[in-house]
């Protein structure tokens, strides 16, 4: 595993987030997010159901404004030019495809590569496809309907999808939900090698704290906003990362505490 921060640090970052708040149903869901990301890093997000980590995934993508603060994408922002193309997304489900949709594993994966310059043409973009697909070793499936695979096999069909968009930066919301263990763990490989091999950059999100843990360069615990940033090997324990979020242990209460507390009603 690379210590992927300061190394990455030389080049100028893919991503810059700084002091962004984003504010939904008039509450600030996320607040004084920073957070800067290098090309060839692999991000986990982690924190609690809510805590606002899809939130700051569109806030990125632009389709939540910022109520305050900026995100610029390699020193542009989403909606311009320069950043056009550069990201792709994973939503959370996105494998759960419509069971009416009848595309094979090709088709699906060459809508990542469909844009206004090649919407009549095709195959002009058919190596992107046909390469993204051996990427995440769906080659031998590549005519199978997608109705037909394993979650695990859609899962890498969605990010065949991402990858043939040639963005540099892919943007993961909790795609290992619903995978079974192998394929969780060759997913997470297979991301891995994406950084080192073809210096792509991946935030992704997931509860499974333990397998970023494993996998990632880098940690941010993100609840409201961010508490931790760091290589997997700082990342705190539980009862750390409770004490920073204000949690205390009630079964160490003290005496003198209980007192305060209202009685408990003891059954008849
Ligand atoms: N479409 C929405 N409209 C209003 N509030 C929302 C919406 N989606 C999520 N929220 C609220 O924003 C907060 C953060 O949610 P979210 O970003 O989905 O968290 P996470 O992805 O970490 O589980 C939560 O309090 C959630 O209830
Ligand atoms: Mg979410």
């Amino acid at each position: 595993m690379q210590p992927a921060v300061e190394i990455k640090a030389a080049s100028p970052p893919i991503l810059l987030i700084e002091g962004v708040s984003v504010r939904r149903n008039k509450t600030d869901v996320i607040k004084d997010v920073n957070l800067k990301i290098y090309p060839g890093e692999f991000v986990g997000i982690v924190g609690p159901n809510g805590g606002g980590k899809s939130t700051l995934i569109q806030a990125i993508l632009g389709v939540l404004k910022c109520h305050s603060g900026r995100i610029l994408i390699s020193d542009n922002q989403f909606s311009s030019k320069g950043a056009f193309g550069r990201v792709a997304w994973v939503s959370q489900s996105a494998a759960n495809l419509p069971k009416n949709v009848r595309l094979t594993v090709r088709e699906l994966v060459s809508l990542g590569v469909l844009n206004n310059k090649n919407w009549f043409l095709p195959n002009r973009a058919s190596s992107k496809v046909e390469d993204a697909i051996a990427l995440v070793g769906l080659g031998h499936l590549a005519q199978r309907d997608v109705n037909q695979l394993s979650g695990g096999e859609r899962q890498r069909a969605v990010i065949a999808r991402a990858l043939a968009s040639e963005a540099d930066l892919l943007l993961l919301d909790e795609p290992l939900v619903g995978m079974d263990r192998a394929s969780r763990s060759s997913l997470l490989k297979l991301l891995d090698r994406f950084c080192h091999e073809q210096n792509k950059t991946i935030v992704m999100i997931s509860h499974d704290i333990a397998a970023m843990l494993q996998t990632t360069h880098r940690l941010v615990y993100l609840e409201e906003t961010i508490w931790f940033d760091g290589p997997p090997a700082n990342f705190p324990d539980l009862e750390e990362l409770a004490l920073m979020r204000g949690i205390e242990d009630v079964h160490g209460a003290c005496e003198v505490c209980d007192d305060d507390l209202p009685p408990v009603l003891e059954a008849e």
